[in-house]
């Protein structure tokens, strides 16, 4: 899967982050400029280094949510086999979602989503339609409104349950522990859960393992999707639920 040649519009992963790291890079190098042109020499080299720093964690950002994070989910969703009932939990414009559903040419790939705006730029079911066009799978993706803390499936509906970003939006711990209870109960007995997050991935964990799932791990997603440096890295929650 070439991730440079998608046809969709995917948007920006919380846009308020990345204008608040431009403006900050923006705002701190001004000061610089100021510092040095009044002879504050010691001031100027501390805003320089800080408006440089601040400006690398913005390309750090832009490149995980243009490219990075696609080409590490591309290889996650490698090991798909093609006949998957898949669900994506909070897939706003569907960059995950779409990428399965290229490899699910006998299956089929379910998104849920509320489409907050404030979590994804431009975010509406109507966008994730249209990515699904252009990227010639929307025979096979279904999209549906729905809370993630109270899914609209049945139980055991589905072979892959994926989730990128998505589960940390719910502000409150117990509504994420709801969030990931029912992203079990949707599984089938044997099948796959992937969640990636930035934050809360050890409550994740302990979420499943208090019910029961034992065939679960954590491990870092790499680089390429950080979200400002290493320091915002994303991890992966990667669970079997009992056969
Ligand atoms: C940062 S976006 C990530 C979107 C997509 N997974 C991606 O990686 O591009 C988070 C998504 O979660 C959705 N979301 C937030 N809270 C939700 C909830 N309680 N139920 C369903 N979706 C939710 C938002 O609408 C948004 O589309």
């Amino acid at each position: 899967m070439n991730v440079s040649k998608r046809h969709g519009t995917y948007g920006f992963d919380a846009p308020g982050a990345i204008a608040g790291l431009l403006f900050g890079a923006i705002g701190l190098i001004a000061l610089a400029v100021i510092s040095f042109v009044q002879d504050i020499l010691a001031a100027g080299i501390a805003f320089l280094f800080g408006g440089l720093y601040t400006l690398a964690s913005a390309a750090s950002y832009l490149y995980t949510t243009r490219r990075g994070k696609f080409a590490v989910w591309a290889e996650e969703l490698q090991r798909l086999q093609g006949d998957e009932r898949l669900l994506d939990i909070g897939c706003g414009r569907g960059a995950v979602l779409l990428m399965a559903a290229e490899r699910l040419g006998k299956g089929r790939a379910t998104g849920v989503d509320l489409w907050r705006k404030r979590d994804r730029s431009g975010n509406g079911d109507s966008t994730t339609r249209a990515n699904a066009e252009a990227e010639g799978v929307s025979d096979r993706v279904e999209l549906v409104t729905g809370d993630m803390r109270d899914l609209p499936f049945g139980d055991d509906a589905f072979d892959v349950v994926v989730s990128s970003l998505a589960i940390h939006d719910i502000r409150d711990a117990e509504g994420r522990a709801q969030a990931v209870r029912e992203a079990h109960r949707v599984l089938r007995p044997g099948g796959l859960m992937l969640l990636a997050d930035f934050h809360h991935t050890p409550a994740y964990e302990a979420t499943l393992r208090e019910i029961g799932v034992v065939d679960v791990r954590r491990r870092d997603a790499g680089w390429r999707f950080w979200y400002g440096g290493p320091w915002f890295g994303t991890t992966f929650v990667e669970a079997r639920k009992p056969a």
